[in-house]
C-alpha cells in the first residue's frame, strides 16, 4: 500500500503542475496536521513556492483550491493563515485504506531500498563485563537495522569488537600476579574484572607497571605464544558472556569483526596517508592535521611505530567498501566520539574512492543511574546489564503475581522477562537520544504514561477483547470501518494508524527511534480514548460493532509492528 503522504504528493503535484504549468513535483511537502481542526494533513506549498511562481501565497492557495481537480481522496481544502492548505480527507478513502493494514506491504519503493548498509552497534571491550553504557548502543543500533530491514534495505550488523589495545598488555601482566584460579573458573569474566581494577589501583602506587604492561602488549604484537593464548582466551570468554546479554535482549549480529580483525590491513593504509600526503610526521609520530584546524589533529601512528583507533577505523572502513560492498556505513556509539568520527570521516574524503561512501555517526547521550554517576568498568562500583534486566523482570513479575494471579507461573516467568526487558529497552529509545538520561526504576516501570508497561499493556488490553469476542463467538460480518463525524475518535484513530509508515521514514531519515515510540504512545492513548468512550462488546448495531473490532484488531496489529521495530516483544496477556 502505498502511503498517505506519497499518494497526496501525487495528486497535489498533478494539479499543480497542471495549474502552474511548471514541475513542481520535487517542492512539494505533506505534513501531518498540527491541530485536528486544521485537517488531516498540511502544505506549505504555497509559502514555499511563492518566488517561483511570483505571486504571494495567500493568492497561490486560492488559485489552487479553486482549480483542484475532484478527487476519491479528498474532500475538501481550506485554506488557513499565510497560505498554508489545509487537507481534509474523505471517510470512504480511510475506510479502503484502513482495510488494507495487515493485507497488503507498505511501499517504500521512493527510497533507494537497493542499498547495502552496515550498521556498527554494541562494540563492546573484550575482556569488562557489558554495564549499563553499553546498553544504549546495544538497544539503538537494534532498532535501527530493524528499521531500516522494515523498509526494505539490506543490512548488515557488525560487532567492532574492541578486542586489540592497551588493555590487553595491562590485563596479561594482571593475570600473571594476581589471578585467583577457582573464582576464574566460577566467574571468568567477572575474575578478569577485578584483576583489571586492580591492575589500576596498583599503577596509581607502582608506575612503573605501565611500563611492564607495554612490555607484555608489545610481546603480544609480535606474536609472542604464551601471551597469544591468553588474548584469545580472554576474547573467547567475554564473547560468551555478552552472547548471554545479546539472546537475552534478542540482539544478533552478522559479524563480529572486531579491532584485532584490521590489523593486516592498518599498513597499506598507512601507506596510502603518507603518499597522498595526508598524513604529516610530527615529532616522529604520524599525523593528520585539517583545514582551518577545524578539527584536533589525528594521530594515525604512533612514535613507536603502533597504529591508533582512527587508523583501525580507516582499515575497517576500507575493507567495508571493498569485502562487503556496502553503500552506508551507521556508527552507533556515544557522544564522547564525535571527534573520533568526524575526523575519520574526514580522512576518509580525502582518501577519496573507495574511502568515501556515505557515513552516519549516530551518537547518543549519556545515561546517568540515579546519584548522577557514568558508569564505566574502571570503577569497581557499576550497575550490570544482567543484573538490571533481572531487577526489571522481578518488579514486573510481582506486579503481575498481584493483577493476575491465575496466570500460570510459568507464563507469568515469560510475560515478565518480555515486559522487563522491553521496559528498558523503551526507556532508553523513547528518549531523544541525543540527550543525557537519568534512570529511576519509576519512569521505566511506570504501568501509565510514555513507557514499555503501558504500550505493552494497551496490547494485551486489545487482545483480551479479541479473546472475548471469541468466546461468545463473535464474528465480523461487515468489515467497513465506518467514520461518520469528522472529528470522531474512530476517524482520529484511522487516521493515525495509516501514518504509521511515513513515521518510520521519519526515524529511519534522522536515525531517531523516539519518533516511533512517540508515534506509539499517541497511538496508544487514541486507542485507550476510544475503548472508554466507546463500547464494542456491548454495542448493538452490528454494524458498528464489526467496524470498532476492525479498528481495534488494525491498533493492535500497528502497536505490534511498532514495538518490533523497537526490539520489544509484546504478550497477550499481563
Ligand atoms: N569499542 C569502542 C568503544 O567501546 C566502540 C567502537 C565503535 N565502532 C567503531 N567502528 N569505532 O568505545
Amino acid at each position: 500500500m502505498e502511503l498517505l503522504t506519497n499518494q497526496l504528493k501525487k495528486i497535489f503535484s498533478e494539479n499543480i503542475n497542471n495549474i502552474f504549468k511548471q514541475d513542481f513535483s520535487e517542492k512539494i511537502n505533506i505534513e501531518n496536521s498540527t491541530k485536528k481542526e486544521f485537517g488531516d494533513f498540511q502544505t506549505n506549498f504555497a509559502m514555499m513556492n511563492s518566488k517561483a511562481i511570483g505571486k504571494n501565497p495567500r493568492e497561490i492557495a486560492t488559485t489552487l483550491v479553486e482549480n483542484f481537480k475532484e478527487n476519491d481522496l479528498i474532500e475538501k481544502l481550506e485554506i488557513a493563515g499565510p497560505g498554508f492548505i489545509n487537507i481534509h480527507l474523505k471517510n470512504n478513502f480511510l475506510n479502503n485504506e484502513v482495510k488494507k493494514i495487515d493485507n497488503e506491504k507498505y511501499d517504500f519503493s521512493f527510497l533507494n531500498v537497493d542499498e547495502t548498509v552496515i550498521i556498527d552497534y554494541s562494540s563492546p571491550n573484550i575482556a569488562k563485563r557489558m554495564h549499563i553504557g553499553h546498553l544504549r548502543s546495544t538497544i539503538i543500533g537494534d532498532a535501527i537495522k530493524r528499521i531500516l530491514d522494515f523498509i526494505g534495505f539490506k543490512t548488515i550488523s557488525d560487532n567492532h569488537i574492541g578486542d586489540w589495545g592497551t588493555q590487553f598488555g595491562k590485563l596479561i601482566v594482571a593475570y600473571n600476579k594476581w589471578l585467583d584460579k577457582e573464582a576464574y573458573e566460577a566467574d571468568p569474566i567477572g575474575e578478569l574484572e577485578r584483576i583489571y581494577v586492580l591492575f589500576s589501583d596498583e599503577a596509581k602506587k607502582d608506575p612503573t607497571l605501565e611500563e611492564v604492561a607495554r612490555n607484555e602488549l608489545r610481546k603480544l604484537q609480535m606474536g609472542d605464544e604464551q601471551n597469544n593464548k591468553l588474548w584469545k582466551e580472554f576474547i573467547e570468554i567475554s564473547l560468551k558472556e555478552y552472547n548471554k546479554v545479546y539472546d537475552r535482549l534478542g540482539v544478533k549480529f552478522d559479524h563480529y569483526f572486531g579491532e584485532s580483525f584490521y590489523n593486516d590491513l592498518m599498513p597499506d593504509v598507512l601507506e596510502e596517508l603518507k603518499e597522498k600526503n595526508i598524513a604529516k610526521e610530527d615529532q616522529g609520530a604520524l599525523v593528520v592535521f585539517f583545514e582551518e584546524d577545524k578539527l584536533p589533529p589525528a594521530l594515525v601512528q604512533k612514535k613507536d611505530g603502533s597504529f591508533l583507533y582512527a587508523t583501525s577505523d580507516l582499515a575497517t572502513i576500507k575493507f567495508r567498501k571493498n569485502e562487503l560492498n556496502v553503500d552506508k556505513a551507521v556508527y552507533v556509539t556515544d557522544e564522547r566520539q564525535q571527534n573520533h568520527f568526524k575526523q575519520v570521516f574526514e580522512i576518509s574524503e580525502m582518501l577519496g574512492a573507495p574511502y568515501n561512501y556515505e557515513k552516519s555517526h549516530v551518537y547518543f547521550g549519556i545515561m546517568r543511574f540515579g546519584d548522577g554517576m557514568i558508569f564505566s568498568s574502571r570503577s569497581g562500583n557499576i550497575i550490570r546489564l544482567v543484573d538490571l534486566l533481572d531487577e526489571a523482570k522481578k518488579q514486573v513479575k510481582s506486579v503481575i503475581d498481584e493483577k493476575n494471579p491465575n496466570i500460570p507461573e510459568d507464563e507469568k516467568e515469560k510475560i515478565a522477562e518480555i515486559v522487563g526487558t522491553g521496559a528498558i529497552k523503551y526507556f532508553d529509545l523513547s528518549q531523544n537520544r541525543t540527550s543525557d538520561i537519568l534512570f529511576t526504576w519509576d519512569k521505566v516501570l511506570s504501568f501509565e504514561g510514555n513507557t514499555g508497561p503501558y504500550l505493552q499493556y494497551t496490547y494485551a488490553r486489545i487482545q483480551s477483547i479479541l479473546r472475548k469476542l471469541k468466546e461468545e463467538n463473535i464474528s465480523v460480518k461487515n468489515n467497513d470501518i465506518i467514520l461518520d463525524d469528522m472529528f470522531d475518535i474512530e476517524r482520529e484513530l484511522a487516521v493515525a494508524l495509516l501514518r504509521f509508515p511515513q513515521t518510520v521514514v521519519k526515524s529511519y531519515e534522522t536515525y531517531r527511534p523516539n519518533i516511533i515510540a512517540d508515534y506509539l504512545f499517541d497511538t496508544a492513548k487514541l486507542f485507550n480514548n476510544f475503548y472508554n468512550s466507546k463500547s464494542i462488546l456491548k454495542e448493538t448495531d452490528k454494524k458498528v460493532m464489526d467496524a470498532r473490532i476492525l479498528l481495534a484488531q488494525k491498533t493492535a496489529s500497528i502497536l505490534k509492528q511498532g514495538l518490533n521495530l523497537l526490539g520489544i516483544e509484546t504478550v497477550d496477556r499481563m
